[in-house]
């Protein structure tokens, strides 16, 4: 665990290496106990984690997980996309149980703040579209078409009266969309959030920055996965920010050079929510029974989730874009009952080529050591690191915190 630990640097992130929901939360949770500062980048409450406070189960969207550490600082950054209501009602969740997280909590006054109405937009957006993204109507295209067309609200406008803004925003919906905005509302959900989050709005990059010359270690925590991102993923089957660790960088204004180490978390399967291509999907029965085994329905939108098999393309291209130097393979216990694991390692035209890999039908849940794996499954996992050219360093084999196997 030390040599793993120490290995990680100064910054380390967690990225997610298929489309989202890789089961990043919980070597997010183990890594995190050993880092100062604990960062989200990017995204908003598209994401969706579990978190478990007290033996109940929590989904936040907006916080990183590793804000359950007390005393550590916890940084929302500048590629965030806020819904404020959500992000208050979190708040409130974890204060409910005794943790004031706001004495900790900055929030960069370059975020956009995402309105209610924007997520109207994102469900008028979606129906408008002759093939559907499938988005989680959370607002965040929505959000990021504000930004880039450089007519978003920022955090930093909080404290100010913005209601002329949101008179011309509600006046053009309208034109274009016939979607009328509730101001009051609107109104409303600020005022409530400035007299929370007012005193929490400040300039990250100048904090991150101070932290890194006091030598503080600082954790960042990717969302979605790298398929979804805008530029290198399944396009236009993404998500509308970047999900890579340059784009994490870029989110918080942490340069390159700073990103010492990158852990790659990927299911020993795969699974995808939302439309798009997804080569190695398998519907039917092995569909069905890698969903019941895996609980794979949306954190956020409780969608069942697309099921199938590894695609070791898909690891190749997320070790190369986000440079990640150590895996966390999640879930192998899922695959427990399988004969044989057929893996895709690329294509002949447009058919997906598989290797079959064999079963080892024995239970792996909650092992800790490598060791102690089946054969069958010890070869699985060097089968992804001869294949990818990147260590596994830890590989779940449960739902349980020590359900964990920390190899190097
Ligand atoms: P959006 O981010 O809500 O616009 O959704 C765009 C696509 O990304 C849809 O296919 C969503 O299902 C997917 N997506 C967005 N966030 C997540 C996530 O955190 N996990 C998995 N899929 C996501």
């Amino acid at each position: 665990m030390q040599e793993f630990l120490s290995s990680l640097g100064q910054v380390s992130a967690i990225i997610g290496a298929q489309w989202g929901d890789e089961g990043k939360g919980k070597a997010t949770d183990i890594v995190s106990e050993h880092f100062d500062v604990i960062a989200r980048a990017c995204g908003g409450a598209n994401a969706g984690h579990t978190i478990v406070v007290d033996g109940q189960k929590h989904i936040f969207h907006l916080l990183p997980s590793g804000c359950l550490h007390e005393g550590k600082p916890v940084v929302l950054g500048a590629g965030m996309v806020i819904h404020l209501p959500t992000l208050l009602e979190e708040i409130n969740t974890l204060k409910e149980f005794g943790m004031d997280i706001l004495p900790r909590l900055t929030i960069s006054n370059e975020a956009h703040i995402i309105f209610d109405y924007y997520k109207e937009l994102d469900a008028k957006l979606e129906e408008l579209r002759e093939q559907g993204i499938g988005t989680t109507k959370r607002g965040i295209g929505p959000a990021y078409m504000e930004k880039a067309k450089r007519s978003g609200i920022r955090m930093e406008s909080l404290n100010k009266d913005i209601s002329g803004e949101l008179e011309s925003a509600a006046k053009e919906l309208n034109k274009t969309y016939g979607l009328s905005i509730n101001s009051d509302t609107e109104m409303t959900n600020l005022k409530n959030a400035q007299e929370v989050l007012g005193g929490c709005v400040t300039d990250t990059v100048t904090q991150l920055h101070g932290y890194l010359k006091e030598g503080k270690t600082i954790l960042i925590e990717g969302a979605q996965g790298t398929l979804l991102d805008i530029d290198h993923g399944t396009y236009p089957f993404v998500t509308s920010s970047s999900t890579t660790s340059s784009g994490a960088l870029q989110g918080l204004g942490i340069p390159p050079n700073a990103l010492k180490s990158c852990i790659g978390i990927a299911k020993a399967y795969c699974t995808r929510v939302g439309e798009g291509d997804f080569p190695t999907e398998v519907e039917g029965e092995a569909g069905d029974r890698l969903r019941e085994r895996g609980g794979e329905y949306g954190a956020t939108t409780g969608r069942p989730r697309r099921c199938g098999w590894l695609h070791i393309e898909d690891l190749q291209k997320a070790a190369m874009l986000n440079g990640i130097t150590h895996w966390n393979i999640t879930k192998l216990d899922v695959l427990d009952d399988e004969d044989e694991i057929p893996v895709g390692v690329g294509y002949n035209g447009d058919e997906v080529i598989y290797e079959q890999i064999q079963g080892w039908k024995a239970s792996t849940v909650g092992m800790t050591k490598f060791d102690e794996l089946p054969q069958n499954a010890q070869r699985y996992i060097k089968y992804i690191e001869e294949k990818t050219g990147v260590p596994v360093a830890l590989i779940g084999t449960g739902q349980g915190r020590e359900e964990m196997i920390i190899k190097s």
